[in-house]
């Protein structure tokens, strides 16, 4: 049970993966091929992006048939094929549920717009006669879409849709669409996949004159969701994406603990990013402090980077725009209002910064999520339309086409230097103890190690005058590790208000190496340009 909270989660964009059959495309089978790569780097679990039919106007999250495999991706039975090797190797599997919308191709769609207004086929969408209704709900993809009403000449009608044109939303207040998608869940929880990441899930229901997020009905289906699963699936995982503030992205575990077991931690991210771009701690200790006390388990899913850019919705204009110059100096990296590149060129390819974020990533609340390649320090293409400049094929190796595919692949791999697939692979990195790869193995096995104690243990920020510098506790069961980390391009030296600890004696994680104990005074460590360490504080 919980085991959400003691995981390390691996994304993989199956498409971009492992090509089995050579036709270009990452599938099931190439992934298969690839699952001991994957427990070998110390992840306990996948989740993949969506590999449903689907016309692909937004790489799969415009879903044209929810029980079904896309044919590039392989099939049903290669999906089966796919669970049963990753639980044969003790990894669990995480899929994509998109609840909010459907593609515009998708049968339920087109029997929509062609029934009468007002009869129950009709409502499985959200229609209008004018564009003018819900004037107060914010536009998402503002690079792209006008509106989030689009003229359905066949309807006769608007219909609304919070993403692309091609992704009308359903209707969940017609109880037809809240029927078919638990429909969806057992079909695939009861082919045993283990957690279902809830894709747009603040959007699911409309009311006039409010901004249409985080509606109270929306929290309620919620809560039927997850009784449903709790009663039929016993053990699986329901996985929140709400791009929100601190409250209100908890608000999604549920008051009681009734609604997602996970939701991702969207505060946090952008500000380790601030805080490494002005050599300065207080973004992140700041919205540490805003954290609000959790249900009981309830656990936040931590990442630094995924599929899509890197959201900046939930800063200030001034925090946007500091960003946008430090990490979008090719003004191609904005998108929306987020940056659509990878974690090693945001770290400007440096170790060090690669390091320190991953370190923390692993050492914060919260379960980890790790982007497939960043392991490696892969890069990203700016020439890509969209945020498909991130997801470019895995670079295995530095023989053609990256060892992805036998052929070129439909998404072209990174073959500019500096992170390039013949500079960049796992081939030439896996060799060498000291490599990215080796490190990122290294930095998982220490986590796993105390899983218990950074998946469930408590954290306290630690006082500290120097402002680059970050400072926290994680205890756990009568074990304590300190976690140190410096922000600043300079070598920094901090005093810890630890003298609680006195007598007790650090030891790196890593290594073991001891350091001097604790005493009654402050705790003076130094640490180099963006150092980090991890510290168990032994008796
Ligand atoms: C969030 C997904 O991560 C993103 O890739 C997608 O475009 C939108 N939801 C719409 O489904
Ligand atoms: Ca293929």
């Amino acid at each position: 049970m919980d085991w959400y909270r003691d995981a390390i989660i691996y994304e993989v964009r199956v498409r971009s993966y492992s090509d089995g059959n050579g036709d270009g495309i990452g599938d099931f089978r190439g992934l298969i091929g690839k699952l001991d790569y994957i427990r070998d780097l110390g992840v306990t679990a996948i989740w993949i992006l969506p590999f449903y039919p689907s016309p692909l106007t937004d790489d799969g999250y415009d879903i044209a048939d929810y029980l079904g495999v896309h044919p590039d991706c392989g099939t049903l039975e290669d999906f089966e094929e796919f669970l049963a090797e990753a639980h044969r190797r003790d990894l669990q599997v995480i899929t994509e549920l998109v609840l909010n919308h459907t593609s515009d191709r998708h049968p339920w769609f087109q029997r929509a717009r062609g029934a009468p207004p007002g009869s129950p086929e009709r409502d499985w969408y959200v229609w209008s006669d004018t564009p003018e209704r819900y004037q107060d709900v914010r536009i998402i993809f503002q690079d792209f879409e006008p509106s989030n009403w689009t003229w359905d000449e066949q309807a006769g009608a608007y219909f609304w849709h919070r993403f692309y044109r091609t992704q009308p939303d359903l209707n969940f207040a017609s109880p037809d669409v809240r029927r078919a998608m638990l429909e969806v869940v057992d079909f695939w929880l009861g082919m045993g996949v283990d957690g279902l990441r809830l894709d747009a899930v603040p959007y699911l229901f409309e009311r006039e004159g409010t901004t249409c997020d985080n509606l109270p009905e929306t929290h309620a289906f919620l809560r039927e969701l997850r009784a449903h699963i709790d009663a039929r699936h016993p053990g699986r995982m329901l996985l929140a994406e709400a791009n929100l503030w601190p409250e209100e992205a908890a608000a999604y575990f549920g008051e009681k603990g009734d609604e997602c077991h996970m939701a991702f931690n969207f505060p946090i991210m952008p500000r380790l990013y601030l805080a490494l771009a002005t050599g300065d701690r207080t973004p992140v200790s700041w919205i540490l402090g805003r954290m609000p006390p959790l249900p009981p388990g309830a656990q936040w899913a931590t990442f630094l980077r995924n599929h899509d850019e890197l959201t900046l919705e939930m800063v200030t204009p001034a925090e946007r725009a500091l960003m946008h110059e430090v990490y979008a100096a090719d003004r191609r990296a904005i998108v929306n209002l987020g940056i659509r590149r990878r974690l090693a060129p945001l770290c400007g390819g440096d170790r060090r910064k690669i390091e320190l974020l991953t370190t923390l990533l692993l050492a914060l609340p919260g379960t980890p999520v790790l982007y497939y390649g960043d392991e490696i320090g892969m890069g990203d293409d700016l020439s890509l339309p969209d945020r498909y400049g991130v997801r470019t094929p895995m670079q295995w190796s530095a023989e053609p086409f990256a060892g992805v595919s036998a052929t070129e692949p439909a998404l072209p791999v990174v073959a500019e230097p500096p992170f390039s697939y013949v500079d960049v692979n796992v081939a030439a990195q896996d060799p060498y103890p000291d490599s990215l790869l080796n490190w990122t193995r290294r930095a998982l096995a220490t986590r796993a190690d105390m899983a218990e104690l950074f998946g469930r243990g408590g954290m306290t920020l630690v006082d500290t005058e120097n402002a680059h510098v970050l400072a926290f506790l994680r205890d756990y069961a009568f074990r304590t590790v300190l976690v140190v980390a410096n922000f600043a391009c300079t070598p920094q030296a901090a005093d810890l208000a630890l003298t609680r600890y006195s007598g007790r004696v650090p030891a790196d994680l890593g290594s073991g190496e001891r350091w001097p104990a604790l005493t009654a005074d402050p705790y003076r460590v130094t640490l180099g340009p963006y150092g980090v360490y991890w510290l168990e504080l032994t008796r």
